[in-house]
């Protein structure tokens, strides 16, 4: 597929062009079967009925997603973050609880920060969804990224995705920021390499970085 038939020029996703229910079968729902079918715990008919199921319940949704639409077909029970990393390839919103304790997942949704695990991909249609892929402009890092960058604000980086989308949705609201505000902006997303104070401090240069933008 080129560039314009994947949407590129037009900024809508094809995703679901093409996708056939024989497809939805061999591509989606069918993860955990198999590691149960490994596991010897479903047979091969029970694994298709499963599968036939799932295919049965899913439905298409359109996602817009960094200004981009997309057709998707998804089971109802899909989270976002699921949605985003597994079927959209944009994997900058991180796997880490997925019960909503580590913040590592966040993306924005019109603006405001929330944990893709929590967020089924159903309830996200027609809202506007902002990944860490969505701060770039083309190679060049976002006002937030650079910051945490310049601010050294990351040490095994794991939450940074999610503490930078935080810090981004609260510039967005709040431009200048005070230290106790950026504290409280990431208090749901947990750095257990202890990288906190560089992370307020990547915070205040960041509104610097937008500001001059
Ligand atoms: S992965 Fe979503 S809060 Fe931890
Ligand atoms: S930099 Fe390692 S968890 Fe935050």
């Amino acid at each position: 597929m080129n560039n314009e038939e994947n949407g590129e020029k037009t900024g809508q996703c094809r995703c679901v062009h093409g996708f056939t229910r024989r497809g939805f079968l061999t591509s989606v729902g069918v993860g955990a079967m198999a590691a149960l079918a490994t596991s010897g715990r479903l047979s091969a008919a029970q694994e298709g009925a499963v599968a036939e199921r799932a295919a049965e319940k899913a439905v298409v949704i359109t996602l817009t997603v960094n200004d981009r639409s997309h057709r998707l077909l998804v089971e109802p029970r899909w989270s976002l973050l699921y949605v985003l990393r597994e079927q959209l390839g944009l994997t900058g919103a991180k796997v880490g609880c997925e019960r909503g304790e580590c913040g590592a997942c966040t993306v924005l949704i019109d603006d405001l920060p929330r944990y893709a695990c929590l967020t089924l991909a159903v309830e996200a249609e027609g809202r506007r969804i902002t990944t860490l892929e969505g701060l770039m402009a083309g190679e060049e890092l976002g006002p937030v990224q650079q910051a945490f960058v310049e601010e050294d604000a990351m040490q095994c980086g794991y939450c940074t995705p999610g503490q930078i989308m935080s810090v981004e949705g609260l510039l967005r609201a709040r431009p200048q920021p005070d230290q106790a505000e950026i504290r409280q902006a990431v208090s749901g997303n947990l750095c257990r390499c202890g990288a906190y104070p560089h992370i307020v401090k990547a915070g205040l240069r960041a509104a610097e970085l937008k500001a001059k933008r």
